[in-house]
């Protein structure tokens, strides 16, 4: 464990690049791995989720390279051709790799080891299981549906058309990524649209993907599998997940003023913007652009006096991963802060209602916890009294960020107990604070 206080800080002043984003580096990869040629991408996350990704395409057969910083090389094998992996596949702490991953296999003919880290372990794999099992692939997995487990996949793979029962884009993207490699159409029905870079990168990469929408509003999505993908260059965008942090540290810590970089506003991901605005966020979109068949701007963001607004729980899958830090948002607002629907942060690497709510109590703030959300009665600006002990994380990165931001908003700081969890997703996250507020202090 490596336990670090985050302290209260001056304004942070300058402006930053966040690295790439998580899950626009791993599609890169798995794409380019069953693309036959070299695929280029540019701007990849180097945390160590992707490289967990990376790791497994090289044990079924990719050449995966680093040629420079955020640079690699991606040698593909073709669809169909992912050779049976020697050794189990560490997924380390990664659902996104675990899940997608296992949509891979599902469809090939060869067989693999799912292995994950204590918090991997404890998530529900169920919900790929049960639609790639109707497929044909078969399970021996751990009591409830979880890692370790063992994935024959089925050679030939049967179609399917799959309703949805949760919101969740890993979910959609290991049964699309299962129907590459299986004969006929795959179709997956979405009634809550989720982040939807699988559908853009499989497009990009040649595969026939369709999207409709139903009578009820819903999204259908087809893909036509025995698919030839070619190879491409790809130049990942920012974070926004990542960039939300730094967001939120510009707006609740007063004097700041802070310009990021190449931040990544695909729409299904952008919430937090949205969000955060509502609150009364000063946070100005500078030189809109497209990167990566992306939506891109750089974000100018400056303290503001945040209030206090009801959730709209339609907003949850476009924010799904940024609810940990705007608690942290609304715990520094005027009035209440209300969020439902969001069921679904149960099963993160962490219960994030629940670590959250005990966190962010223990940092002085004002939080009642609900079956599927959050009741946040915010300071009005003043900061937080700060930890006296360690917050227990629980090996969830977006925790130890969240707590981190809290700190700078605190009197006394907030101690996370582990700080090594955020290399999984932001490696470089307590060096851009450090010079932040270096910046900050210059002025
Ligand atoms: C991800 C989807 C989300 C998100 C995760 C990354 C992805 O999960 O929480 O961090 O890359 O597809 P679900 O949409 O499956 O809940």
């Amino acid at each position: 464990m490596r336990p670090r206080r985050f302290l209260p800080t001056g304004p942070l002043k300058g402006r930053i690049r966040v690295p790439g984003d998580k899950s626009i580096s791993h599609r890169s990869i798995m794409l380019g791995a069953l693309a036959v040629g070299e695929t280029k991408v540019t701007g990849l996350l180097e945390g160590e989720d992707v490289l967990s990704t990376a790791a497994a395409m090289r044990a079924m057969g990719a050449t995966v390279t680093r040629t420079g910083e955020g640079a690699w090389t991606v040698n593909g094998v073709g669809v169909g051709a992912l050779l049976q992996p020697e050794a189990p596949l560490d997924m380390g702490n990664s659902g996104t790799s675990t899940r997608l991953l296992m949509g891979l296999v599902a469809s090939h003919p060869i067989t693999a080891t799912f292995i994950g880290d204590g918090s991997l372990s404890k998530r529900p794999m169920g919900r790929v299981i049960d639609p790639l099992s109707t497929m044909g692939a078969s399970f021996e997995a751990s009591e409830g549906g979880r890692l370790p487990l063992i994935l024959k996949g089925a050679s030939p793979a049967v179609p399917i058309r799959y309703r949805l029962p949760m919101a969740s884009a890993q979910v959609k993207s290991a049964i699309l990524l299962a129907g590459l490699n299986t004969p006929g159409i795959t179709t997956v029905v979405e009634p809550v649209p989720t982040r939807d870079h699988s559908e853009r990168m499989l497009r990009g990469f040649g595969a026939d993907l369709t999207v409709e929408t139903d009578a009820d509003g819903a999204r259908v999505i087809s893909i036509r599998g025995e698919a030839e993908l070619k190879p491409q260059t790809i130049e990942v965008p920012g974070d926004p997940s990542s960039a939300a942090f730094f967001i939120v540290a510009a707006l609740v810590v007063p004097g700041s003023e802070v310009l990021i970089e190449n931040v990544g506003l695909n729409p299904t991901r952008a919430g937090i913007v949205q969000v955060l605005r509502q609150m009364g966020g000063s946070i100005e979109e500078v030189n809109p652009r497209e990167v990566g068949g992306e939506p891109v701007a750089d974000l100018l963001v400056k303290h503001s006096a945040l209030k206090g607004i009801e959730v709209d729980p339609a907003i949850v899958p476009a924010m799904v991963d940024e609810f940990p830090v705007l608690f942290v948002a609304a715990s520094l607002a005027e009035g209440v802060t209300t969020c439902t629907g969001l069921e679904e942060l149960r099963v993160k690497e962490s219960d994030r209602i629940s670590v959250m709510a005990t966190a962010l109590a223990a940092a002085g703030a004002r939080v009642r916890e609900t079956e599927d959300g959050m009741v946040i009665t915010g300071t009005g600006g003043e900061p937080l009294v700060g930890t006296n002990g360690a917050i227990a994380t629980h090996l969830d990165h977006r925790i130890a960020m969240s707590m981190a931001v809290a700190g700078l908003a605190s009197r006394a700081g907030v101690e996370v107990d582990d700080v090594r969890p955020i290399a999984t997703s932001f490696p470089v996250f307590e060096a851009m604070l450090a010079k932040l507020g270096l910046e900050g202090l210059a002025q």
